[in-house]
């Protein structure tokens, strides 16, 4: 396979991050990846190395500091950047908004300077469907208002408007803003996958933790939303799925210039419940729950209008629910600890 260009992924050890690394190097390119391990593991790099037989440079650093990022595009031939690097817990967030602020912002505004210095103009970003706020409307189109009820949110709506901005101010940018509805699941392999710190947050990685015996039960957060059983409906997505619209993004906004924003999910909602009974039936595990108090802050149901990614990128998810639930038990099955189990044998 012709080598394509090189790409700098930056939270290239993280979750998101890994998958894009693994897709982008089995599609030919030659991913180069800045982390500053806050949230990761740098034995995801290497088992993307095992699975590809790629060597992927690695750079162990803080996407903040312009003057650390420079020498990396002096070294390589850097023709597009995927900045999956940030803060990403809601909760947290509300707690720490400095610490998102900066972490969040700072980072982008220092790799676009860098990015304008070294004259690289291809840029994907990490948005999310938190931008949509309590939409009004179901499936949501990217022409759906954005409002932020939390500083990540916040975060997030801010860097797509210094990113329109920034578009606007030379002729040469292409910048993408993909806005990701639920990203679970791992990869087929089960090397690599989602390995939260502490308590997850979210419910596949809940789910997998108690199906593992490392939680007694899983907590569903209300029942009385006005969905078809009463819990929180989302739009799941496999994270293989999800890697494969970054490279999609890149192949079409490189003939683009301009700022450009999709919505990647399946455009299908399921409740937790749904997710329950879905996880139970692919792995055979029996998943207890019981019933709480909502979490303050969800939404009772938010999935994607998905039609612009398909006739514009001509991307759209392959894997449902029943390959996302095999994939995140196969992934946590394989690794009860996470990358922790690679760290001490
Ligand atoms: P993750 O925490 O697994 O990955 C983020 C990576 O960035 C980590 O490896 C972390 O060590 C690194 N990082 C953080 N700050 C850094 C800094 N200043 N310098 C260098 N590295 C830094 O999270 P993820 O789930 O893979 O999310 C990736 C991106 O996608 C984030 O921007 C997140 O906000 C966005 N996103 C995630 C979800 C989701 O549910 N996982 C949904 C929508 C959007
Ligand atoms: C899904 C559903 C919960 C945990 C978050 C961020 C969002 C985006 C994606 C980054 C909801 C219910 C959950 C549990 C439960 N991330 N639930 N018990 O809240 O849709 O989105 O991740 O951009 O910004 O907010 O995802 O996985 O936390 O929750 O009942 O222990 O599962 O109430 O209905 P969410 P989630």
């Amino acid at each position: 396979m012709t080598k394509k260009e090189s790409i700098l992924v930056t939270g290239g050890a993280g979750y998101i991050g890994s998958h894009t690394v693994l897709e982008l190097a089995q599609q030919g390119y030659n991913p180069i990846v800045v982390d500053n391990l806050s949230n990761s593991s740098l034995e995801s790099i290497r088992r993307i190395e095992e699975l590809t037989d790629a060597t992927i440079p690695f750079y162990e650093l803080d996407v903040v500091h312009p003057e650390s990022l420079h020498p990396i595009f002096y070294e390589q031939p850097i023709e597009g950047v995927i900045h999956f690097a940030a803060f990403k817990a809601v909760g947290e967030s509300v707690e720490k908004p400095l610490a998102y602020y900066q972490n969040n912002l700072e980072g982008l505004f220092s790799l676009l300077q860098v990015m304008d210095q070294h004259d690289v103009s291809q840029f994907v970003f990490s948005s999310s469907c938190t931008v949509y706020g309590d939409a009004e409307v179901v499936p949501i189109p990217e022409t759906a208002p954005v409002s932020a009820v939390n500083p990540y949110g916040q975060t997030k709506l801010m860097s797509e408007i210094i990113l329109r901005d920034v578009a606007q101010s030379r002729s040469g940018w292409s910048i993408t803003n993909l806005r990701y509805f639920n990203p679970v699941g791992a990869h087929p392999s089960g090397r690599i996958g989602e390995d939260p710190s502490g308590i997850p947050n979210n419910l596949m990685p809940y789910i997998t933790q108690v199906a593992v015996g490392t939680r007694p039960f899983l907590r569903v957060f209300g029942d009385t939303y006005p969905t078809h059983d009463g819990t929180g409906v989302r739009d799941y997505i496999h994270v293989v799925d999800l890697a494969k619209g970054h490279v999609a993004a890149l192949e079409y906004q490189k003939a683009k210039p301009g700022v450009h924003t999709f919505n990647l999910g399946t455009g299908k909602g399921s409740s937790v419940l749904d997710v329950v009974k879905a996880f139970e039936r692919a792995t055979g595990k029996s998943i207890p729950y019981e019933i709480v108090e909502a979490r303050p802050g969800d939404v009772a149901e938010a999935y994607a209008d998905t039609s612009k990614a398909s006739t514009i990128l001509h991307w759209s998810a392959e894997f449902g629910l029943d390959e996302m639930c095999r994939d995140a038990w196969n992934w946590q099955s394989k690794n009860p600890h996470g990358y922790e189990d690679a760290r001490s044998v």
